[in-house]
Parts: C-alpha cells; sequence; structure tokens
C-alpha cells in the first residue's frame, strides 16, 4: 500500500505534510466539505423525484374540469380554473344576449357570433379562458364590482383591451375574442370542460 512518504517529492522532508493532514481544523474543513457535497447530491436527485410528483403535461392537457353552474344567477359570473389556467363562466341576461346579437359582425376585429361562441339551447352560458389575448392578463369583469368596461363585458387593465359581453374583442391591443374551450354540459346544471 502506498504510504505518505510515497507522495513526498524526493529529497523533501515529510513533516510538513504530515503536519497538514494531523492539523483538526482543516480535517474539519474536509468533513464540512464532503458533507456539502452529499447535500447538493441529494438536492439533484430530489428535485426530478419531486417534478415526478407533479402531472405531466400531457396528461394535464388531456385532464377536464367539471363545473356545477347551478348557483350562477343572471348577471353573474365565476372564475375558476381551467387546466391551471383562469376560466370565466357568464350567466347573460336578455338585455347582455341583445347587446351581442345586434353588432354588426363587419365591425368586430375577430368576427363571430354569440351563437357560435356558446351551445345551442345555452346562449346565455358564456364560457371563455380569462386570459387577454393580447399578453395575457386576467381580465376584469368576472368578479363582482369590477370594472366590466366600456362593452359591458370583460376589461383587461394591463393595456386596456375591451371585451363585450359575448367576450369578443372591442377596443385596445388585443388581436383576438377571449379564447373558448371545448366543452359539454353533462346536464342543465353541469357542464365539463376540456
Ligand atoms: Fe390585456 Fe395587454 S395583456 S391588454
Amino acid at each position: 500500500m502506498a504510504t505518505l512518504e510515497d507522495a513526498v517529492p524526493p529529497g523533501e522532508s515529510a513533516a510538513p505534510y504530515l503536519e497538514q493532514v494531523a492539523d483538526p481544523r482543516r480535517r474539519d474543513y474536509l468533513q464540512i466539505a464532503a458533507v456539502a457535497w452529499a447535500g447538493v447530491g441529494v438536492g439533484v436527485v430530489a428535485l426530478p423525484l419531486i417534478n415526478q410528483m407533479n402531472p405531466s403535461a400531457d396528461v394535464l392537457a388531456q385532464s377536464t374540469t367539471e363545473i356545477d353552474i347551478s348557483a350562477i344567477q343572471p348577471g353573474q359570473a365565476i372564475k375558476t380554473q381551467f387546466r391551471k389556467q383562469p376560466l370565466f363562466v357568464r350567466n347573460l341576461t336578455p338585455a347582455e344576449i341583445a347587446e351581442a346579437d345586434a353588432v354588426p359582425l363587419s365591425s368586430l376585429r375577430d368576427p363571430q357570433t354569440l351563437e357560435q361562441r356558446t351551445k345551442p339551447g345555452h346562449t346565455n352560458w358564456l364560457i371563455t379562458l380569462g386570459v387577454c389575448t393580447h399578453l395575457g392578463c386576467v381580465p376584469l369583469g368576472a368578479g363582482e364590482g369590477e370594472n366590466k368596461g366600456p362593452f359591458g363585458g370583460y376589461f383587461c387593465p394591463c393595456h386596456g383591451s375591451a371585451y363585450d359581453t359575448a367576450a369578443r374583442i372591442r377596443q385596445g391591443p388585443a388581436p383576438t375574442n377571449l379564447h373558448v374551450p371545448d366543452y359539454t354540459f353533462t346536464s342543465d346544471t353541469v357542464v365539463t370542460v376540456g
């Protein structure tokens, strides 16, 4: 087996090398360094394990959300979540439906009727992502007493995009209407989104 003396260059004394090994402060430093590396090792191993516990992107992309809409009165809206994004569910009043239907399609930046944005027989239920199509802020208007903007739908406070009662873009920099996700009415009071 190799000894310390073997590592000492020819012609030099082994004493200084023996002192270094015997120095307790130096040993402590070596131990602390070893523990620190062990800590980093655990962190590196633990991160992938923790990440494995989150739903993967494809599992999330296939997930559905069931929403009970029975308590949402005409003129009210709720904010919920769908695939980690804000979702607005709004029960339009007859006046809000009439307001949306009265807008000429030719005047719209992203022309769509309210009927195209809702389900047959459920035109009063407007379900959209609560994500401004400009840069992704969450527009106001779904919460009690929030500013619905000049067109009575939603208003994005980030750069002033205003959406109407069909959540169609009417003013400001957003290029398109609020996105309508895939959804179905499982019953008259339950909607499955996704
Ligand atoms: Fe909504 Fe810019 S993010 S207007």
